[in-house]
């Protein structure tokens, strides 16, 4: 015969079995909700960038700093193609961008690329 001490034991220990099987654990958890990886940090030098999925450019202007921005030229719509000299360079008319800020250092752009927001984490860099 159970005692009322041994039925109430009984449903915390299968209460908190439970609560323990069913509830995500954290990795299972990030994993779900974390966004797709845009590039690794290792793969991105210092004073340069990648241009990913030809919709973001991703930029390392310092050893701990990165920036993301849209890969859209803001003059006509072109797909910018390349970061060098400190620039996120546009192949269609020369617009280049400031890979710190994003703005325009020269023209014809009339305006910075987009900021986008990123997570930097475990070397990996995500959408925020
Ligand atoms: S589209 Fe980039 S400079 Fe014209």
């Amino acid at each position: 015969m159970l005692t009322r001490r041994a039925l109430v034991t009984r449903g915390a220990v299968a209460g908190a079995a439970s609560v323990f099987f069913l509830w995500p654990r954290p990795a299972e958890a990030e994993a779900e909700t974390a966004k797709p990886v845009l590039a690794r940090t290792k793969d991105i030098r210092v004073g340069g960038g990648k241009i990913v999925k030809g919709k973001y450019v991703i930029t390392r202007p310092k050893k701990n700093v990165f920036r993301c921005f849209s890969a859209k030229c803001t003059h006509q719509g072109c797909t910018v193609a390349s970061v060098s000299g400190g620039t996120i360079n546009c192949p269609c008319h020369g617009s280049k961008y400031d890979i710190r800020t994003g703005a325009v250092v020269r023209g014809p752009a009339p305006r910075a690329l987009p900021r986008k927001k990123i997570k930097v984490s475990g070397g990996r860099i995500r959408l925020a």
